[in-house]
């Protein structure tokens, strides 16, 4: 048994509605935390903490549950750097730049993946995630998605196979050939390194049809469904991730009402990454619409090398605040148990009783300086289980 006590929080966001002021964040002043063999064992008023082995002191700043980035493109080489370049001189993203990706990435050694992967989830833990998913998609052949999600597999457990990234060079003529694939060997290889199976349903990547393939297939080996739906256009992702009970929509930028009628009433999470609108200069989703029918909210990062170079949750939530219109508190839930929700855990993303003891302290007196002081490293520290990682 070890336990660890955090005092002096000035603001602890637990998340947990039935905890201090009531609200969605369920936030407590002067606060404690009691960290039991690596999860919440207590939360309440610091003076009335019981004791333990150890304490931290948080020096009246304010705590956050450890952000869920629940979608990113992590295992690649190289970079795309001139495509930003270009974009940022006008021209558009598009799907096609991911085969760049796929040609480094074929050619870089199973260390040079590793050591990239381990050094953004490096990057991330210093900016206060403390559960990622990673996804695959830049191999896109039997033997590169495997190794992709096997090194994916040596940091997280989300681990999500997205052999339907694009459909590869060798196959532009076949692509009925390259779904074959994907549902066939490619799917039976990297089905014991995944949890998820997800698809790019997208002009210029899958259509609807090959995209119920690709995601029952994925479904019938024991994998859990998400997509990437609705980023360049609109089009049927958002009512076939519905549909076939996805645990997330992600992108969502090109919404009908129909859309938003669908994510409501399944309880798919719509799952924003406005790092992504940012970074291609795109308008953003409209969260406003998704939180006023109900909808679950999420923000992940999406980092990858293409559309969004950027492992920032807190640029994220101060995107959403700036940009989207959500609440600074609409955000941060969005960032932390809008996450986990969309990765259908309830370990992570609170800091109620039960909870993993994974948090942040801020650099700050408040969670709104997360939004309020953009682009300043506000996280000071962050605990995974109660240990330090950052
Ligand atoms: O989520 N949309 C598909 N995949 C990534 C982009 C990948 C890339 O451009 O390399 C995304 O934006
Ligand atoms: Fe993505």
């Amino acid at each position: 048994m070890s336990s660890v006590l955090v005092t002096n929080v000035g603001e602890l966001t637990t998340n947990d509605s039935t905890l201090g002021d009531g609200s969605m964040l369920g936030l407590i002043h002067d606060a404690a935390l009691v960290i039991e063999n690596g999860q919440v064992s207590w939360v309440g008023d610091r003076r009335l903490a019981p004791p333990a082995d150890r304490a931290i002191d948080a020096g009246d700043a304010a705590v956050i549950p450890g952000f869920v980035d629940s979608h990113s493109h992590l295992v690649f080489a190289g970079d795309r750097a001139a495509e930003f370049a270009a974009r940022m001189t006008g021209h558009p993203y598009a799907a096609g730049g991911i085969r760049t990706t796929v040609s480094a990435t074929r050619a870089a050694t199973d260390e040079t993946l590793s050591i990239n992967v381990a050094h953004l989830v490096d990057e991330m833990l210093r900016q206060g995630t403390t559960t990622v998913e990673i996804k695959s998609g830049y191999g896109l052949t039997v033997a590169d998605e495997l190794r992709s999600l096997a090194i994916a597999r040596q940091f997280t457990e989300e681990t999500t196979f997205l052999g339907a990234h694009v459909v590869p060079p060798e196959f532009v003529d076949d692509p009925a050939g390259y779904v074959e694939l994907v549902t066939g060997s490619m799917l039976e290889a990297a089905a014991p390194y995944a949890r998820w199976v997800d698809v790019f349903c997208e002009r210029g990547a899958f259509d609807g049809d090959q995209a119920r393939a690709i995601l029952q297939a994925g479904m019938a080996a024991g994998l859990l469904p998400r997509v990437h739906a609705n980023q360049l256009g609109p089009g049927p992702g958002v009512q076939i991730a519905c549909e076939m009970g996805a645990a997330s929509a992600d992108h969502c930028t090109h919404l009908s009402k129909q859309d938003i009628e669908a994510l409501s009433s399944s309880g798919v999470v719509a799952t924003l990454l406005p790092a992504v609108e940012f970074s291609t200069r795109s308008v953003y989703p409209d969260a406003r619409a998704l939180l006023a029918a109900g909808v679950t909210v999420a923000l992940a990062s999406d980092c990858n090398p293409g559309s969004c170079y950027s492992s920032s949750m807190p640029l994220c939530i101060a995107l959403a605040v700036r940009e989207m219109r959500m609440s600074p508190g609409e955000a941060l839930w969005a960032a932390t148990c809008g996450g986990a929700t969309a990765l259908r855990r309830d370990d992570v993303g609170h800091l109620g009783v039960g909870a993993k003891g994974d948090f942040a302290v801020l650099a700050a007196p408040s969670y709104l300086h997360l939004a309020y002081r953009p682009g300043v490293p506000l996280i000071s520290s962050a605990y995974a289980a109660g240990r330090r990682v950052a």
